[in-house]
């Protein structure tokens, strides 16, 4: 059975969007792969590098999943992905430059456009390391989407066109054949005013909570 390992490259682990997409995937791809998630903080944290790098080398393909934070990936992340690249120089032998890589990158703003700069990023890392890149997902309103996904499910009217990429993904997944594609990169159906409104809202409460006022979190500190 082909395996496929989900590099789950948020800092939020098990609480991520990241996670709650790979769990959508799992579904869809079934029993047909064999799937494990791991979580780069944690590897990091107990300094388990080697045999994760090991592992990697091991897998038909790989999905890294990822999120942006301040328009790039997490620094975590970041320097993962680069003692992996000097890793494969150390051991030559276990590079596999038929393991297929994607990504799946999400955000918190609405338009799902932002993460192109990242996926490249990751194309780019992938190339370098002689890996097989095939293409990312760039999915907008990370934080909505998972607030909402025990309302919602993705073949809900908002969450659809997520739905889908995530399918097309799988499909790739699955295929005997590479899927050599562009990127796709979507947001949720929803007017920008009304998530925006959301947005406010949810700021707001979380200060009220905080007791902190409108005029506070509008202040500037420079
Ligand atoms: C410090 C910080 C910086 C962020 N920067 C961006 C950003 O530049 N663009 C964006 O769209 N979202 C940004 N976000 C929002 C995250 O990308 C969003 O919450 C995402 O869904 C988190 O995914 P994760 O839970 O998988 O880590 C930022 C969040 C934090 C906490």
């Amino acid at each position: 059975m082909k395996k496929v390992i989900f590099l789950n490259g948020s800092p939020k682990q098990e609480r991520s969007v990241t996670h709650y997409y790979i769990e959508e995937l799992k579904k869809l791809l079934g029993e047909q792969v064999e799937c494990e998630e791991i979580y780069v903080a944690k590897v990091i944290k107990q300094k388990d590098l080697d045999s994760t790098y090991k592992k990697l080398t091991q897998a038909d393909q790989l999905v890294i999943g990822c999120s942006l934070y301040v328009d790039t990936l997490y620094a975590g992340l970041l320097s993962f992905l680069e003692e992996f690249e000097t890793y494969l120089e150390v051991y030559p032998n276990l590079r596999e430059p038929k393991t297929r890589v994607y990504a799946l990158c999400n955000n918190g703003f609405l338009q799902g456009e932002q993460n192109k700069y990242a996926l490249r990023n990751l194309r780019f890392f992938t190339e370098k390391i002689g890996y097989s890149w095939q293409f990312g997902l760039g999915l907008g309103a990370g934080e909505m989407m998972y607030a909402t996904r025990d309302q919602m499910p993705m073949e809900f009217v908002v969450k659809r066109q997520i739905g889908n990429a995530l399918r097309v993904l799988s499909r790739a997944i699955l295929n005997e054949e590479e899927t050599k594609q562009q990127d796709l990169l979507v947001s949720p159906k929803i007017p920008i005013w009304m998530f925006n409104q959301m947005g406010n809202q949810f700021w707001k409460d979380r200060a009220k909570k905080g007791k902190v006022s409108v005029k506070m979190i509008r202040q500037r500190i420079y």
